[in-house]
């Protein structure tokens, strides 16, 4: 279990009292040698990610090597520049996911804008489009989050994978699934929002909607999309 990697400070802890004590013009100051660094690690690419020592090692108690024992190298930038840390590996127990499992700690498809400062600059500004089985079916990001002010999570649970396209690999992205209340139909359910067996041209465009906007989607028709041939 995860719990048993964990080490606590106490004992630093004890020391720390003792140093307080006797040394009472410190008492104020955060102690980086007890707490790490206090300024915030900070990611910026691809997202902008905050991660403070403080919240860790002071406030949650935990020792250096709990992180500092193979998970990371006390070299800020370093796990970055391997390109390795995404949310689907964290989703699988890597890197912050090693605790944040919503075990340990509040799991990584939750409480997103607690480690993203600006959750608007990563939701996608194109449409999410599907073909299969019916072409073509239109999701917007910016209706649900912006305009509706829907939480990233409210999705980004389980209901979808932050992957475009991942719903349509499982197999079961189907009408009867949206009706059991699956995906689309956790919410389009006629009661949180417009049933799956209703309106149906709001979600479906058709093949025509679908050249149109494969069609309008390039600027000034200097592309290679879709068009209608012998226009
Ligand atoms: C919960 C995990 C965690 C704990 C606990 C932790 N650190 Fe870190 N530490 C990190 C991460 C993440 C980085 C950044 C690594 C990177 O960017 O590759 C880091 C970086 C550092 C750096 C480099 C800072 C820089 O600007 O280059 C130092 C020094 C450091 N930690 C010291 C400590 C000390 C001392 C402790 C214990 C008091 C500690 N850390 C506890 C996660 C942790
Ligand atoms: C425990 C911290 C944490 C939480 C919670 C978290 N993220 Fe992340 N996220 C990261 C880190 C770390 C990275 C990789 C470094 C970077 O982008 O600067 C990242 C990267 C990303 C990326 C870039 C592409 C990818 O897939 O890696 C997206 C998009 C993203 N997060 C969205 C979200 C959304 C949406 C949520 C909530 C459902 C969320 N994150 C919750 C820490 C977190
Ligand atoms: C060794 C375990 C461990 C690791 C690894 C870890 N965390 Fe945490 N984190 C915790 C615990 C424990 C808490 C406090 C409990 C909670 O909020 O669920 C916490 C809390 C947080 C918080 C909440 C801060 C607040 O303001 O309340 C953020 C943000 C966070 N972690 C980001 C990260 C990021 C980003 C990483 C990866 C770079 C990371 N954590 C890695 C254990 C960990
Ligand atoms: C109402 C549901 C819903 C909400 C709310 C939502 N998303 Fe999504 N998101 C989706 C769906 C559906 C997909 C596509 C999944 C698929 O094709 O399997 C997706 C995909 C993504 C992708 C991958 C895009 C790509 O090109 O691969 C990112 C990044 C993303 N969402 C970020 C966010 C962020 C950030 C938020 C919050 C600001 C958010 N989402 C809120 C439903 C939602
Ligand atoms: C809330 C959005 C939404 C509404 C409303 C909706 N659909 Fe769908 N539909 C989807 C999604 C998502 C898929 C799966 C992706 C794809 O096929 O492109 C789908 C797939 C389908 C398929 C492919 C085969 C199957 O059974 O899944 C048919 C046929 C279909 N819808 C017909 C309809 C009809 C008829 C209506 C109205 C009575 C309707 N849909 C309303 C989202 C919706
Ligand atoms: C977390 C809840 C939730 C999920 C999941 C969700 N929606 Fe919605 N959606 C809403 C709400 C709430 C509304 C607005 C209420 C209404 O119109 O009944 C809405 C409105 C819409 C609209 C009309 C507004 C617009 O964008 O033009 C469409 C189309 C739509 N949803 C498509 C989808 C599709 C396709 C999916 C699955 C890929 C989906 N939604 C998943 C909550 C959700």
């Amino acid at each position: 279990m995860m719990q048993k990697k964990i080490k606590t400070i106490g004992a630093v802890l004890l020391a720390g009292s003792f140093f307080l004590a006797t040394h009472s013009i410190a008492a104020t100051a955060y102690d980086e040698g007890t707490y790490g660094p206090e300024a915030p690690i900070t990611w910026d690419k691809p997202t902008k990610v905050t991660f403070s020592h403080k919240v860790h090692t002071m406030d949650s108690g935990l020792a250096c090597d709990a992180c500092h024992d193979g998970l990371f190298t006390m070299e800020s930038g370093a796990i970055l520049a391997t390109g390795k840390m995404t949310m689907a590996a964290m989703a699988e127990g890597k890197f912050c996911g090693s605790c944040h499992d919503g075990n340990t700690a509040f799991a990584t498809n939750t409480k997103c804008a607690s480690c993203h400062k600006d959750v608007k600059e990563l939701t996608p500004k194109d449409p999410i489009v599907w073909t299969n089985p019916a072409k073509a079916v239109v999701f917007y990001h910016k209706a649900h989050t912006e305009g509706l002010g829907l939480e990233c999570d409210a999705c980004h649970d389980s209901t979808f994978a932050m992957q475009k396209g991942a719903a349509g690999k499982a197999g079961n992205f189907t009408m009867q699934a949206l009706y059991e209340g699956k995906y689309c139909g956790k919410c389009h359910d006629g009661s949180t929002a417009f049933a799956s067996n209703t309106r149906c041209n709001t979600c479906h465009i058709g093949v025509k909607g679908y050249n149109r906007m494969m069609g309008n989607d390039g600027a000034h028709g200097a592309t290679h999309k879709d068009t209608k041939a012998g226009h």
